[in-house]
């Protein structure tokens, strides 16, 4: 078994042998973060997408096969319009950076959420990054992006009753499988690990069906702060706990 001791905690060890296939993040805290030293919201975004950045490229490198990211909400277009808009230009430059980057890392990039409202350009380039993300065999990134957990659901709803209308599918032999089919995340195994940094305490719409047995982890560090050590504390965290799914 390969353990790991990062020199900043001592006490955290790492089972690399034995990681999670699927983690999650909400990348919570930039607005603090940003508060905090007297900047607007917007460098807070900045930041936190260096350590989205960072922390993928990180996950790739210890052999994840999945990680899904929060990066925008159906609720976060409340916010002013500014901000909203400083946010779409953000991912907009980074996609393009990451485009040219893919081929190296070979991470594939796939999207969560409703990306029809979003502005064309950005649009257009998720579609590419998604198309390139084909030829690879990497680790898969899936970036939630105007994504809410109930508005999937709605929409899987949405998709299986128009199959049953034009005949293609009997209600009655709806399973939890052939529904899961029908959500942004359909063939991908659920989380093991979902971990919100920030310090809140809940769960803001976030992969609500596919988390019903994942495990939590909570920190008080703010997303831009978040660091390959706190992943470690993430992992060392899971792998203490005891999953049983309902049995015993
Ligand atoms: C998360 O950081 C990024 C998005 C929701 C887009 P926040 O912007 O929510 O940061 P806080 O919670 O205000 O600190
Ligand atoms: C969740 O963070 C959404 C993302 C990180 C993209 P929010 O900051 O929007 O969540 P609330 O409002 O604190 O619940
Ligand atoms: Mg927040």
């Amino acid at each position: 078994m390969a353990f790991l001791k990062p020199k900043e905690d001592t006490a955290v060890q790492v089972d690399f042998d034995n990681l999670p296939r699927h983690v999650a993040i909400i990348m919570d805290g930039n607005g603090r973060w940003a508060k905090r030293r007297g900047l607007p919201r917007t460098a807070g975004h900045a930041a936190g997408a260096e350590t989205f950045r960072t922390i993928a490229t990180y996950c790739q490198k210890i052999g994840l096969d999945y990680l899904t990211v929060y990066a925008f909400s159906t609720e976060n277009w409340k916010r002013p319009l500014e901000e909203v808009s400083a946010i779409m230009g953000l991912l907009k430059k980074y996609l393009l950076e990451s485009i040219e980057k893919m081929e190296r890392d070979h991470i594939r990039l796939h999207f969560f959420g409703d990306l029809s409202p979003l502005p064309a350009e950005l649009r257009e380039m998720c579609d590419r990054t998604d198309a390139i993300s084909q030829r690879y065999d990497g680790m898969q990134v899936n970036v939630c992006l105007n994504y809410g957990g109930r508005d999937e659901i709605v929409r899987a709803a949405r998709a299986f009753a128009a199959d049953c209308a034009a005949g293609k599918r009997e209600p009655a032999a709806l399973t939890e499988e052939a529904f899961s089919g029908y959500l942004y995340s359909a063939g991908i195994p659920d989380p093991d690990l979902v971990i919100r940094p920030s310090g809140e305490i809940r769960i803001s719409n976030f992969l609500l069906w596919q988390s019903a047995y994942a495990e939590f982890y909570y920190t008080d560090v703010l997303w831009p702060d978040f660091s390959k050590e706190e992943l470690h504390r993430a992992l060392a965290a899971y792998q203490g706990r005891s999953r049983r799914f309902g049995g015993v």
